[in-house]
């Protein structure tokens, strides 16, 4: 990581900075939950490719540097609501921020990473960008609301399970590497590339998470497994299992998704491992990131690009 940051490494230390600045508030609540989750690091995974995005295109500038705070404040709202609605502990390596002060101020300095990323957004002064980030923060809460309501339903099919993680997450990922384009004044073909790329990406990046949330190691990502589990959310492990799992397999896995419960997850981590469905949804990441670096492929050569490529891979092949 710290070789790929190196291109746009003082970019990087600005946007840390900027996030920091913003974090102020005359709240002191907001100022020391704002500072709980964010002092906690997080990989920065999507402010970076902002950077990189840009410096592939041609030059990094400030506007990028503000639009990739934007990008991580509204990120880690998300977070902050994501562990609220589903009732996790540990984010970072710490308590999450509902566990340590409450879910009602989780949710309250959630929405203020959101409305000052907006805010922030204003100061581009670009039109296209804040439509853009209206539909995108918009369809991420679609997103969150349409798991939430997919949650216990066993009958969950591959493709919804898509439409769920392209809209949760996928699309930030997307918005990031779109505005990083149209900021630095692309054509719309260049943008929409730089959006396709970063969409294939941030899918790939979720399906990883979601193996992650059963073979993961918590020390090492930071936040618990087995928490899709508990919430009997019927990702791409899961819906692999259902359909090519043997019948016990199968009614292990149904029995866990509709009872929302975790206590066979010794099992039904067995049960994804035995049928292949961990192996699948690492193969399925793969062919989204397959994808995400043909979306590269009108870029010129340069350190950015093959840093860009090398966040790619690390998405994938990643243990936090
Ligand atoms: C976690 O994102 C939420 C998902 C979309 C899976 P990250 O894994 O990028 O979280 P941090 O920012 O590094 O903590
Ligand atoms: C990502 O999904 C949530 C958002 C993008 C808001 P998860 O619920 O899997 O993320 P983690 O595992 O809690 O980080
Ligand atoms: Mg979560
Ligand atoms: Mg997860």
């Amino acid at each position: 990581m710290h070789n790929i940051r190196a291109t746009v490494a003082s970019e990087f230390e600005q946007v840390n900075e900027l996030i920091v600045d913003q974090l102020h508030s005359d709240v002191d609540m907001v100022e020391n939950i704002g500072h709980y989750i964010v002092d906690a690091g997080g990989k920065r995974l999507r402010p970076l490719l902002v950077l990189l995005s840009a410096a592939a295109l041609g030059k990094c500038g400030p506007t990028h540097i503000k639009f990739a705070a934007v990008i991580e404040f509204i990120h880690t709202a998300t977070l902050l609501h994501d562990d609220v609605v589903d009732i996790s502990s540990l984010r970072r390596g710490r308590p999450t921020a509902n566990a340590e002060f409450g879910n009602a101020p989780s949710v309250l300095v959630g929405d203020f990473l959101y409305t000052r990323a907006f805010q922030l957004m204003v100061q581009l002064a670009d039109m296209d960008i804040l439509r853009h980030m209206a539909d995108t923060t918009n369809t991420i809460a679609e997103g969150e609301v349409l798991q939430l309501v997919r949650a216990g339903n066993a009958e969950t099919t591959e493709q919804e399970y898509l439409d769920v993680i392209t809209r949760k997450t996928a699309i930030l990922f997307a918005a990031g590497c779109r505005g990083a384009a149209v900021l630095s004044g692309c054509d719309e073909a260049r943008s929409q590339a730089m959006h396709d790329f970063g969409l294939n990406l941030g899918i790939a990046f979720q399906m990883i998470d979601d193996v992650l949330d059963y073979e993961g190691d918590p020390a090492t990502m930071g936040k618990n497994v087995g928490d899709d589990l508990t919430e009997g959310k019927p990702t791409l492990p899961l819906i692999y299992t259902l359909a090519n799992g043997t019948a016990d397999e199968q009614a292990l896995v149904r029995k866990a998704i509709v009872e929302k419960t975790a206590e066979d997850i010794d099992q039904v981590l067995a049960a994804v491992q035995r049928s292949g469905a961990l192996a699948y949804t690492r193969a399925q990441a793969q062919h989204y990131h397959d994808l995400a670096l043909a979306n590269l492929e009108g870029l010129d050569a340069s350190p950015a690009r093959s840093a860009l490529e090398a966040v790619t891979a690390l998405s994938i092949d990643r243990d936090h």
